[in-house]
């Protein structure tokens, strides 16, 4: 009973702490705090070495894959280890135990489909197994001490295990509730003691008395058991954290690998992390970067703790090669990071005097198995296309979800949102989302209308589609525990609940009290939970899957006990990163049901896993009103682009606290240049729509606005390729100029795609700021208000009055935009476009333009035109490289605008491709500037055409 009190006592602590979720940094753990991370992270190099039994390793039928049995010599422990090739310069390494005593769980819901796996080759000499992929990928397996080498082009690239840091505990299974071990030999099995289960809880509360947990000596005594097995008795199974009991059932069974990368000194991606975008060292101070999707109130800034989702995704990057390293484990996971130096070796003749650098990652997890993609490169896009290709490509978002979203917690009742949205239009702002937060349902039962408050849902989200607009409401995870609640009696009369450790469905706290939570990692449950965005009054609303780590207020750190039960007996430990992923899942497949599979979905989600990207957007969670916390906005949601998450945004003006004029105006400035762009806030704070500030702030606000509308023809050009090979949006520096080291730092400016280079104003008061012009000399950047060029390779101080963005587009790129103000971006899909083009040295500049419907899945019929624009020797074309089928587009070309041109032309004319009639076009040439304007020439993008300019 004690420990029940303790318990109980425990939850009312949190609960009265924070209305939220109660959150310091003193609720989350430590790596200290986790036994299985602090284990591995005091591992010695000696402590385990493992021996590849190279007489074991075999060549699989099909000839893509080895096998082979690797031995743990201090433990005997065996491990199967498997290597595959992957078609697009990818191997797959796997290790499990090679005789589990229980399955160990494997990811698959991250990967998009089976990998395309290809031959590789094996031979056996010196004693060691050689692996070749391809003409140029190499992987020495040396047996003892075991390790993998990975070499391309003879370049050693990577070395995994070259530090003994490899370590799989055995999966054991608890008889009972009594702290049992059963061997690795299975004939050891010990029998159920069933007086000992009795025990059971008398165990618990002693711990709970005295903190200790140690294991009764008669219950687990195996004469016969051998000296290492006497090691692990001495580490009891149960862990408790801030009065939650972990019962790990089946034993402490971590996995844990060390991966250096050889001449790389910079690594970026597994996010989520609020700190800086090339990963930092973790090694001689802190932790490392955790990732274990966490509801974390009031997130601090620069450090490695977990925020709300996991992409076990890495980037090494240098000057000669990128490479990545997918970790396919839906655990909690630790990563340690370390830069180092190592001797080049090979040199011989000259000794080892040269050093290069090298980056050491340890990678721990807390049960699953080894499950490792490496992505050879060389260059970023080919690491981003391999990755994506295993993970899946974003999803293309209907069109209305890349314009502007306004949202807060809450828009009190249906006479507020109609007031807001009018009001828009009254300050001439375009908006495409209306976002209801808990507040418009019916006691924060989701699925139902808070009646008085919303009478009529259905023609307030009429009157917003009247005008292209859409509606989001929140959906969350968690349903209230309440007989008359129809989906709590249905998800309890169908058993879909995730389980406690007893057997009893979760009870868990969330914002409506006691509520129980779907397994979504049941496929059956997430068809049911599908079918419920089908209901009247919610199916032509989109939808924000919030608190889905799954946040749990009264559970161990905000979230679920690890040794509660999903299907089949899994435990919560091994899906908790992918829980999150899951629901969302059932969303996307909800949204497209209900409309036939016609409409393309929008769905928001808070946790993530990787391949996320293929259903939802992601927003950086439960920001501050505070400046660094928009200056940290830029790097996470680069981290997120470089691992494969794309669509993403940070809340404008600070979730929690209340944002001045300024920081609202910077921020709105900021957000009009990344991938989804939301103003949110907490309803402790004041209201924040644009008009309710001074009006030069409001100006400033609108004109972000519109700046991003200008852009939305190029962003959803964008959107598109992403789509097609996985290529992120916004992108580091480094990622198109590999080789400019001066970049690998950087991370509070960034690309659009290849074409523009956006620094957000992210100090108070900034008169100016410094903005560094990537790439060599050849390079030349325009900025897109002033018109002056800078050289690749430079930096300049640029002014940063209120009104100014500092965006600056690069030299031999083609941007197309739209320039009528509308409501709503769908309002204007029709509008005619601007070519937005800005010359190279060479006078040449190339680009592309994706036109669709923006609502209908047709597009994955063929239905939308693809067009590639070039303009070289004074002749701007456009080849429609894909036509559309049925759609037909009405977009035409209204204007051309090429900065950096040399020249006043003699005349300009235009005629469609192939062979047109030639007509005579207006021009205008401003020589200051150096700007050809070239007005109306009226062409329909859906087909070819050609602008001749004649000097
Ligand atoms: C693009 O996204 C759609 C969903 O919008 C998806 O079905 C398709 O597979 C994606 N394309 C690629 C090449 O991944
Ligand atoms: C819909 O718009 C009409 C006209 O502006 C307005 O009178 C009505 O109250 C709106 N309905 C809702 C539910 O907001
Ligand atoms: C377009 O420009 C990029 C960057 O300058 C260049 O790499 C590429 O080859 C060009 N493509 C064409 C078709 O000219």
């Amino acid at each position: 009973m004690t420990w029940k009190i303790l318990l109980l006592l425990n939850c009312l602590t949190v609960l009265l702490l924070s209305p939220a979720s109660c959150v310091d940094r003193g609720n989350f753990k430590t790596c200290n705090d986790a036994r299985f991370c602090k284990k591995h992270r005091e591992l010695k190099s000696d402590d385990h070495i493992h021996e590849l039994l190279v007489d074991s390793v075999t060549a699989s039928s099909a000839g893509t894959s080895i096998s082979g049995t690797v031995k743990n010599l201090k433990t005997n422990d065996e491990l199967l280890l498997e290597v595959y090739g992957v078609r697009d310069r990818t191997v797959r390494i796997k290790l499990n135990e090679l005789n589990p005593s229980r399955k160990r769980y494997e990811v698959e819901m991250s990967l998009d489909g089976t990998p395309d796996y290809v031959p590789i080759k094996m031979e056996k000499q010196h004693g060691q197994i050689q692996l070749l992929l391809g003409d140029t990928i190499h992987l020495t397996l040396h047996p003892k001490p075991f390790r993998i080498d990975v070499y391309e082009e003879g370049t050693l690239l990577s070395m995994l295990n070259a530090d003994n840091l490899l370590l799989i505990e055995p999966m054991r299974v608890k008889p009972g509730k009594v702290q049992r071990f059963v061997s690795w030999i299975s004939s050891f099995v010990p029998e159920v003691d069933e007086k000992g289960a009795d025990h059971g809880e008398d165990h618990v509360e002693e711990e709970n008395h005295e903190g200790g947990n140690e294991v009764k000596d008669e219950e687990t005594k195996q004469d016969d058991a051998p000296a290492h097995e006497e090691e692990r008795r001495e580490e009891p199974w149960e862990e408790t954290f801030k009065g939650h009991v972990d019962s790990k059932p089946f034993g402490p069974n971590s996995i844990g690998l060390d991966v250096s990368f050889i001449g790389f000194d910079n690594l970026y991606g597994i996010p989520e992390h609020a700190d800086s975008l090339r990963l930092r060292s973790t090694k001689a101070n802190g932790d490392p970067y955790r990732l274990y999707n966490l509801d974390v109130f009031e997130y601090e800034l620069n450090n490695p703790m977990a925020l709300y989702g996991a992409i076990p995704f890495i980037i090494a990057h240098s000057e000669k090669h990128t490479l990545g390293m997918f970790w396919n484990n839906a655990a909690e996971t630790w990563i340690d990071i370390d830069y180092t130096t190592t001797s080049t070796g090979g040199s011989t003749m000259f000794g080892d005097s040269s050093s290069q650098p090298k980056a050491d990652t340890h990678w721990i997890s807390e049960t699953g198995i080894i499950d490792i993609f490496l992505f050879i490169g060389p260059k970023p896009a080919d690491v981003s296309r391999q990755f994506t290709t295993i993970v899946g490509h974003p999803y293309l978002p209907p069109h209305a979800a890349i314009g502007y979203h306004q949202c807060r917690w809450n828009y009190n009742d249906q006479k507020d949102v109609q007031t807001v949205h009018e009001n828009f239009d009254h300050y001439d702002i375009p908006m495409d989302v209306m976002w209801l937060d808990i507040e418009y349902t019916d006691g924060k039962r989701y699925f139902t209308w808070d009646a008085p408050k919303f009478a009529n849902p259905d023609e307030m989200i009429k009157n917003l589609t009247k005008f292209g607009r859409n509606l989001v409401v929140i959906s969350d995870p968690h349903f209230k525990k309440d007989d008359n609640y129809f989906v709590y009696k249905d998800l309890k009369d169908k058993d879909f609940c995730v389980k406690s450790k007893d057997g009893g469905n979760f009870e868990g706290w969330c914002w409506p009290g006691a509520s129980y939570y779907p397994d979504f990692i049941n496929p059956a449950v997430r068809d049911w939970y599908a079918e419920l965005y089908s209901r009247e009054t919610f199916k032509d609303a989109w939808t924000w899957n919030d608190m889905n780590e799954p946040s749990v207020f009264n559970g161990p750190e905000v979230t679920m006990h690890k040794d509660n039960i999903h299907i089949d007996g899994l435990e919560h430990r091994e899906v908790h990163n992918i829980y999150g992923m899951a629901h969302v899942m059932a969303s996307f497949d909800g949204h497209l049901k209900r409309h036939n599979y016609q409409l393309r979905p929008f769905i928001l989600t808070r946790s993530f896993f990787a391949g996320s990207q293929r259903h939802a957007a992601v927003w950086t969670g439960d920001n501050t009103a505070d400046w660094n916390h928009l200056k940290i906005a830029a790097p996470m949601l680069l981290s997120l682009n470089i691992a494969g998450m794309t669509f993403v945004g940070a809340d404008i003006g600070g979730f929690f606290k209340n944002p001045d004029a300024q920081l609202m105006a910077r921020w709105f400035q900021a957000a009009a240049f990344v991938p989804f762009m939301r103003n949110h806030a907490h309803i402790d704070t004041r209201r924040r729509e644009p008009w309710l500030f001074d009006e030069q702030s409001m100006f400033v606000m609108r004109d972000a606005v519109r700046a991003r509308y200008t852009f939305l023809p190029f962003w959803y050009t964008l959107f598109f390729h992403a789509n097609q090979t996985g290529a992120p949006l916004m992108r580091p520096l480094w990622y198109e100029f590999p080789k400019d080291s001066t970049t690998f730092g950087m991370d509070d400016e960034y690309l659009l795609g290849n074409a523009l280079l956006v620094k957000p104003v992210t100090e108070e008061n900034a008169k100016q700021t410094e903005v560094y012009f990537p790439g060599d000399s050849s390079e030349n950047w325009h900025d897109i208000s002033s018109l002056q060029i800078h050289k690749g390779g430079t930096k300049a101080s640029i002014d940063t009055p209120l009104q100014k963005i500092p965006v600056f587009q690069r030299g031999g790129t083609i941007i197309p935009r739209r320039f009528r103000v509308r409501r709503s971006s769908i309002l204007a899909i029709e509008d005619p476009i601007t070519l937005s083009i800005a010359l190279n040295d060479e006078q040449i500049a190339n680009g592309s333009l994706y036109l669709d419907d923006g609502i209908t899945r047709n597009h994955l019929e063929g239905d939308y035109v693809f067009a590639k624009l070039e303009l070289k020797d004074n002749l701007l074309k456009s080849r429609v490289v894909h036509p559309s089928k049925k759609y037909q587009t009405k977009v035409w070309l209204e204007r051309v605008y090429i900065t950096g041109f040399k020249f006043k032309p003699s005349g300009v004319e235009i005629h469609e491709l192939p062979a047109g009639e030639r007509k005579p076009l207006e021009f205008f040439y401003d020589e200051t500037n150096r700007v050809l304007t070239v007005r109306k020439p009226g062409v329909n993008m859906g087909k070819g055409w050609a602008i001749v300019i004649r000097p």
